[in-house]
């Protein structure tokens, strides 16, 4: 059924393609063309839609390590969008992605990769973003009953030994927002995170909201999640879907965010598996 259509599809292509060859020149129809239509989409295999994330993958954003399920707010959010490009749960396909190389330059072996990553200019260089799905505060974990603990504003965290996974939002706003005194404690993920934590050798650790949530309550035990704030001054700090530079696919992944968005879908998924964030105060 599948190769039938496939086949079909391609016909018309095929007779566009020899009907241009003479001239040889750009073929205009492609260009216009941009379809959305599934059978159109430029995919890295053909028939599935290939997406990826790090692993192990993390709650809220997960459920039990297992992307495949639609189950925590990053897979509900890609089965919703997949479902609005015409692919089936089965025809998704998950590709691992560790974290540091997603933003790296060159090509991909995924449509798209979902990994709470932040759209920022500089990875914007080398890669394609979607429009954001989700917008991310900081947040400041630290040991119940520590001096970092009682903190209420930003200014205030400069005095103490702050930590973050490298390359993160979260260690950047450490450097440029916070400017600690001391120079911050970088992580190779948040195992490693919750160790120096335990351990007294850092103080607090930033991480995005939600995720610093789960490290507080799951992870840590008498840790608390002392605030939150927007390291970006102006424009909020949101989460894209990351595309290899120049995939055609952007413009589609776009539209069905946008639907989703319209329709009030992305909306209760996040309500759904990011609620129990919403009552960390603010840092000022
Ligand atoms: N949102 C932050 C960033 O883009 C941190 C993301 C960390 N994600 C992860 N899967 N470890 O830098």
């Amino acid at each position: 059924m599948r190769l039938r259509r496939t086949a079909l599809a391609v016909l018309p292509v095929l007779v566009a393609a020899i009907a241009c060859a003479p001239a040889d020149e750009k073929e205009d129809s492609d260009a216009s063309a941009a379809s959305c239509d599934k059978g159109d989409l430029p995919l890295t295999q053909e028939g599935t839609l290939t997406i990826g994330t790090d692993s192990p993958a993390f709650s809220p954003w997960f459920v039990d390590e297992d992307p495949t399920s639609g189950e925590g707010f990053e897979s509900a959010v890609a089965y919703a969008v997949a479902k609005e490009l015409g692919f089936t749960a089965e025809e998704v396909t998950w590709v691992t992605v560790p974290f540091n190389t997603s933003f790296a330059p060159g090509e991909k072996n995924f449509d798209f990769d979902i990994n709470q990553i932040s759209i920022t200019d500089e990875r914007k260089q080398v890669v394609d973003f979607s429009d954001g799905y989700y917008s991310a505060s900081q947040a400041v974990v630290a040991l119940e009953g520590s001096p970092v603990s009682e903190v209420t504003t930003v200014a205030e965290l400069a005095d103490f030994n702050l930590g973050a996974q490298t390359a993160t939002t979260s260690l950047k706003a450490i450097r440029d927002v916070v400017k600690p005194k001391d120079e911050p404690a970088v992580f190779e993920d948040t195992v490693a995170a919750k160790n120096a934590l335990l351990n007294g050798q850092t103080d607090a650790i930033l991480a995005d909201l939600p995720t610093a949530f789960y490290i507080s309550a799951a992870e840590i035990p008498g840790s608390k999640v002392v605030g939150q704030f927007q390291p970006e001054t102006g424009d909020q700090e949101e989460f894209g879907m990351l595309f290899e530079k120049g995939s055609e696919l952007v413009p589609c992944v776009d539209d069905a965010l946008a639907t989703l968005t319209d329709d009030g879908t992305l909306a209760e998924i996040e309500q759904k598996w990011l609620s129990d964030v919403v009552d960390v105060p603010e840092l000022q």
